[in-house]
């Protein structure tokens, strides 16, 4: 699905909004990881992990700055195209990291837009361009290796 997370017309609703889609995010990269073969993959891939660790770090970080709740989970809102549940059901590396790749589409989006709303400070937009980098990176590294 074509994710709206980042078009949000309030600061606090973009950065919870954020938050859910990392934590289903992360749960999706630990079915992945769980589900690897290949030692080099799931090494990369759980430092990927650390990097939306440290998106949901900061993203906290701004919702207790703003004073609004900040989510600790994902829900059934399904922002990503591959998530945990449906993860489970795909075998093969390459498989595997090809639908992970789909996700990070989703993730790029959302800090694309974010970087752009005009409700964020100009901080919080320069830390989602940074955090677009990083989802960019993933899903080149995805994309290489389920074309190896
Ligand atoms: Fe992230
Ligand atoms: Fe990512």
């Amino acid at each position: 699905m074509v994710t709206t997370v980042g078009t949000e017309s309030t600061f606090e609703k973009l950065v919870q909004n954020l938050l859910i889609l990392e934590h289903d995010a992360i749960a999706a990269y630990q079915s992945t990881i769980d589900r690897l073969d290949d030692q080099t993959h799931k090494t990369k891939i759980a430092e990927f992990k650390a990097d939306h660790e440290k998106h949901v770090a900061e993203l906290t970080r701004m919702a207790g700055a703003l004073g609004v709740e900040a989510p600790t989970e994902g829900d059934a809102k399904q922002y990503l195209t591959t998530g945990k549940v449906a993860l489970a059901s795909i075998i093969g590396d390459r498989t595997i990291l090809k639908a992970m790749s789909t996700n990070e589409i989703e993730t790029k989006m959302a800090y694309d837009h974010a970087s752009k709303n005009a409700s964020a400070t100009p901080e919080a937009q320069a830390f989602f361009r940074q955090a677009l980098a990083d989802e960019t990176r993933h899903k080149d590294y995805m994309d290489s290796q389920a074309a190896a």
